[in-house]
């Protein structure tokens, strides 16, 4: 998988309209205005308009971008009150290894600052179900906890189980502690890792099980899960998924539905920067395939999904690609752009 071929191009940054609200792929600014420490190398940054305007909507299992540093830019899901039109909430884990997206949050950005912000987007919707369990692994708590606060609302039946290096390390256990014996806290240096052949040794029919945490952990669950009806599982990555080698090592053709152009895709570069070649603009972000959105909807042909966003119902649809990262099998694709 190519990835960062080039410096991610910074979002185009315009001011919100009006009514404070914004389409899908502007980005705006929004001002901190809290910043608190909520487990060890873990701080929640809350964000509101600086004219107090109200934000777009989100449901559960939502993220933003964030813009920070020379336009790097960094999805955090929200994991605060989706009833709060005025607000949005990130937990940010400080990365040691990270390119500088979230040591700049931690120890440079501060209350009163402002920074960009698009979407909100969701790749990890929580689908209708009268069961849930929930795995969190670390920071992948985030996206679920709005998810376990609609699944109470919803008076659906749900489990948590949550896992993380220690105690302190674990972001939100407060929020979570009202929920009683229906949340399971994990820490690794007490307990161990997660036991999944207890929570996923049988198939539960009728359980929808949501993931987020580390690759190994979403591995081993994939693993887990690979007798349970389809569709039981949906997973979020914050990482990319490792890639085997591309289907194919040759050029291929794709083209340009609604702006009639045709361009060739060598195999040294991405659809999307040919695409972009030919002078036709598509979002993008993450260019690592984990953030959804440079999706595009395929029209004719094979696409070669390298992404770590769709499932394997998804990804046989074929109707849909993420160009920064997927290439095609055929030797022509067809892309509604
Ligand atoms: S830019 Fe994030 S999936 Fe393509």
């Amino acid at each position: 998988m190519r990835i960062g071929a080039h410096p991610p191009r910074p979002p185009v940054i315009v001011p919100a309209t009006d009514d404070g609200r914004w389409h899908v792929g502007q980005t705006v600014r929004l001002r901190v205005t809290a910043k608190e420490r909520v487990a060890q190398d873990v701080v929640a940054l809350t964000l509101e308009h600086p004219d107090g305007a109200r934000l777009p909507d989100w449901t559960p299992g939502a993220h933003v971008d964030l813009v920070l540093l020379d336009g790097l830019t960094r999805q955090y899901s929200l994991c605060g009150d989706r009833f709060d039109p005025f607000t949005y909430r990130v937990g940010v884990l400080r990365e040691p290894g990270g390119r500088g997206g979230s040591a700049h949050v931690h120890d440079a950005l501060r209350v009163g600052d402002e920074v960009g912000v698009g979407g909100p987007r969701n790749n990890f919707p929580l689908v209708p179900s009268r069961r849930y369990l929930f795995l969190a692994g670390g920071i992948g708590i985030t996206p679920l906890l709005p998810m376990v606060h609609q699944a109470q609302l919803l008076g659906a039946d749900w489990t948590l189980v949550y896992g993380g290096r220690t105690r302190a390390s674990m972001a939100f256990l407060d929020e979570l502690a009202g929920y009683g014996d229906r949340v399971h806290v994990v820490p690794q240096d007490e307990r161990g890792l997660l036991d999944l052949p207890r929570w996923l040794g049988a198939p539960v029919p009728g359980t929808r099980v949501y993931c987020c945490g580390p690759g190994p952990l979403l591995d081993a669950v994939g693993v887990a899960c690979a007798t349970w009806p389809p569709h039981s599982l949906r997973t979020e990555r914050f990482v990319a998924r490792e890639q085997a080698a591309p289907a194919r090592s040759t050029p291929f053709e794709v083209r340009l539905a609604r702006s009639g152009a045709t361009v060739t895709v060598a195999p040294d570069r991405t659809v999307l920067e040919a695409v972009r070649g030919a002078g036709v603009e598509v979002l993008s972000s993450c260019r690592q395939g984990t953030c959804g959105t440079c999706g595009t909807d395929v029209l004719e042909g094979l696409p070669d999904h390298r992404d770590s966003i769709l499932d394997d119902a998804e990804r046989e649809a074929n109707d849909c690609m993420f160009v920064c990262v997927s290439r095609a099998r055929s030797d022509r694709l067809v892309l509604d752009l």
